[in-house]
C-alpha cells in the first residue's frame, strides 16, 4: 500500500515560504499571464495563477487576447512586457489557436523573464546543465521527491511521455539526479515491460487510466502527471466500473478529472504515489511563484 505524496500540502507550504520571504524583505514579482482565445481549461489555469500573485502580493497583469488576434499584435504585447521593469516572468499560456506559431511566439519571450522555462536558450542550458529556469511541472516533481526523501541516485527512471514542457526536462532533471532514465512514448515497444521495471516511474501522457496496475513494479514510486476530463458514461463504465464513485460523479457533475494512472490498481502495489487531484497540479504553480521570485531577485541584483 502506497504512501500519498501529498504535492497540495508542499506547495502550501511552499507558498507561504514565498509570502513570508516577500513580505519580510519587501519584495513585489511581477508576473504577466497572457491568454490568447477562451479555451476553458485554460482559463482556469490562468485565473488560478493570477489569484496565486494576489494572495502572496505579488505584481500580477493578465492579458486576454481574442482568439483571432495576430502574430504581430501578440509580438508588440511580449515585446512591450520584456521591457516593463515591473514585469519579472511572462507567461504565454498555451496551446495557443492554431495559427499562431507557438515555438516563434515563445522564443520572442526575453530568456531572462522566461518564468516557464521553454525559451530553448533556457532549455539548452538545461541539457548543458547551467543555471536556467526549469519547466515548472517537472521542478515541481523533483522537489517532491526530495520533500519525501526518495532516493534518486542509481535508480531505474521511466518517464511516460516526451513533451518539451514535461517529459524530456523531467528526464534531464533525473539525470541530474543520478537516476538511470528512459523515456517511452507512443511508438515505444512492449511500453508496459519497459515501465514495470521502474523504480520510479513518471506517467505523462494525457490519457485517462493508461498506466494500469501491470505497469507499476511492486514498492515503485509512481507520480501521475496527467489531468484528464472523462464525460462520456460509456468511457467512464469502461475505465472505472459500473458502480464505480468516479462513474457516479460524471452522471451528478457531468465530468470527472482523473490522471494518466489507475490509482485504484496502482495503490496496492506503489511505495508512494501522487493523487489526481491534489499531487503535481499544485505544484505546478508554486514553481511558477518560485521561479517570478527567483527571476525578480536576480534582475534586482543585476
Ligand atoms: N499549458 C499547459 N501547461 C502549461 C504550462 O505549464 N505553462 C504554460 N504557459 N502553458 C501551459
Amino acid at each position: 500500500m502506497a504512501g500519498i505524496l501529498d504535492g497540495k500540502a508542499f506547495s502550501k507550504k511552499i507558498l507561504e515560504n514565498i509570502k513570508e520571504k516577500c513580505e519580510k524583505e519587501g519584495l513585489k514579482p511581477g508576473l504577466a499571464v497572457i491568454l490568447v482565445g477562451d479555451d476553458p481549461a485554460s482559463s482556469v489555469y490562468v485565473r488560478m495563477k493570477e489569484k496565486r500573485c494576489k494572495e502572496l502580493g505579488f505584481v500580477s497583469k493578465g492579458y486576454k487576447l481574442p482568439a483571432d488576434t495576430k502574430e504581430e499584435e501578440l509580438a508588440s504585447l511580449i515585446e512591450k512586457l520584456n521591457n516593463d521593469d515591473e514585469i519579472d516572468g511572462i507567461l504565454l499560456q498555451l496551446p495557443l489557436p492554431s495559427h499562431l506559431n507557438s515555438k516563434k511566439m515563445l522564443e520572442l519571450i526575453s530568456p531572462e523573464k522566461d518564468v516557464d522555462g521553454f525559451h530553448p536558450v533556457n532549455a539548452g542550458k538545461l541539457f548543458t546543465g547551467q543555471d536556467a529556469f526549469i519547466p515548472c511541472t517537472p521542478r515541481g516533481i523533483i522537489e517532491l521527491l526530495k520533500e519525501y526523501k526518495i532516493e534518486m541516485e542509481g535508480k531505474n527512471a521511466v518517464v511516460i511521455g516526451r513533451s518539451n514542457i514535461v517529459g524530456k526536462p523531467m528526464a534531464i532533471l533525473l539525470l541530474n539526479e543520478n537516476a538511470t532514465v528512459t523515456i517511452c512514448h507512443s511508438r515505444t515497444k512492449d511500453l508496459k515491460e519497459v515501465a514495470s521495471q521502474a523504480d520510479i516511474l513518471i506517467a505523462s501522457i494525457g490519457r485517462p487510466y493508461f498506466v494500469s496496475g501491470d505497469f507499476v513494479k511492486e514498492g515503485a514510486v509512481v507520480v501521475d502527471v496527467g489531468v484528464n476530463r472523462v464525460d462520456s458514461i460509456e468511457q467512464g463504465e469502461k475505465l472505472f466500473g459500473k458502480g464505480s464513485e468516479k462513474l457516479k460523479k460524471i452522471k451528478e457533475k457531468g465530468y470527472v478529472l482523473v490522471g494518466d494512472v489507475n490509482y485504484e490498481e496502482a495503490f496496492p502495489k506503489a511505495s508512494f504515489i501522487t493523487p489526481v487531484p491534489g499531487g503535481v497540479g499544485p505544484l505546478t504553480i508554486a514553481m511558477l511563484m518560485k521561479n517570478t521570485l527567483e527571476s525578480h531577485l536576480r534582475r534586482k541584483n543585476r
